[in-house]
């Protein structure tokens, strides 16, 4: 009886929810994972770089002592929602807060860059992110509890020439995750969608924004982006935009013609 007792002191018999969060190998999605093991809640870890998601699991695992499940996939790969779902039922480790976070962009003309690389953009931005959120979202359902995190951005709020693809994605991310969250307003569910400006992460190097003139602005250290939006979406806001600079400017579409905002647009991601 009493070690029954100093098991429940030590918080052993406590059941930890579980956040599954991709793209957590680098960037936001790392550090939104650092956040979630802080909070107390174990995690899945979804990337294709093995050591780094292995190195942040035993680093969280030592130092919040949370689980931590590390599956390694391509999420570009169109199978891959289904196989990480069948192999967490076939567990029985059932997921409360999903983070979409994984995604990548590409600077370039449309008709200029590779195909494939465009298509796979899509499969990763939007299509694994519907997977995974169709998949477990019955799950979050029933227990009436946890939530979606979308990654979106504020590529999002208008069209991008010059980085035509990645903003359409994070316009699907934003207007599905905002009429997910009306359709799931009566429940306890939180669902957001993070959308941040540009952010120090491998992003810019990787998309070539680095050299375009939008990163040549205001660009956010990756901490406060995530502080930012741990704390809004545990307190179920909807949309959630880091940054004072970057609040205004979505209100750019209210104010301009959308013709003129595109064009400052297209301005921006000229490298
Ligand atoms: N940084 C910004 O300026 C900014 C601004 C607005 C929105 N965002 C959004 O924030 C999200 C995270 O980006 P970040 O800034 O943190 O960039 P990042 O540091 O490049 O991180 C991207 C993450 O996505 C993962 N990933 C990429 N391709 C993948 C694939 N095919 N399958 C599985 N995982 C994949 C990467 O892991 P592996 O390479 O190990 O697979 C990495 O963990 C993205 O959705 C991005 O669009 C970023």
């Amino acid at each position: 009886m009493l070690n029954y007792y100093k098991n429940l002191m030590k918080g052993e018999f406590m059941s930890r929810e579980t956040a599954l969060v991709t793209g957590a190998s680098s960037g936001i999605g790392l550090e939104l994972a650092k956040l979630f093991a802080k909070d107390n809640k174990n995690l899945v870890i979804v990337a294709r770089s093995e050591d780094k998601l292995n190195e942040l699991a035993s680093e969280l695992s030592e130092k919040h002592g949370v689980d931590v499940k590390v599956i390694v996939k391509d999420l570009s790969n169109l199978n891959a929602p289904t196989e990480i779902f069948d192999q967490l039922n076939a567990e029985n480790l059932e997921i409360d807060y999903l983070v979409n976070n994984a995604g990548f962009g590409a600077v370039g003309p449309f008709s200029e860059l590779e195909y494939e690389r465009q298509v796979n953009m899509i499969n990763l931005n939007v299509t694994s992110l519907v997977a995974l959120t169709r998949l477990f979202l019955p799950g979050l359902i029933e227990k009436n509890s946890g939530g979606v995190l979308n990654v979106g951005s504020l590529a999002g709020f208008q069209a991008g020439p010059n980085a035509a693809i990645y903003y359409a994605t994070k316009a699907f991310v934003l207007s599905f995750t905002e009429a997910l969250s009306s359709e799931l307003k009566k429940t306890n569910l939180k669902v957001s969608c993070l959308a941040p400006g540009p952010v120090a992460t491998g992003f810019g190097e990787e998309s070539g924004m680095d050299n375009a003139l939008l990163f040549k602005t205001v660009v956010m250290n990756v901490n406060d982006v995530v502080d930012v939006a741990y704390i809004e979406f545990m307190k179920g806001k909807t949309v959630i935009i880091p940054g004072l600079i970057n609040k205004f400017l979505p209100q750019l579409g209210r104010i301009f013609p959308r013709k003129v905002v595109r064009e400052i647009a297209g301005k921006l991601n000229k490298t």
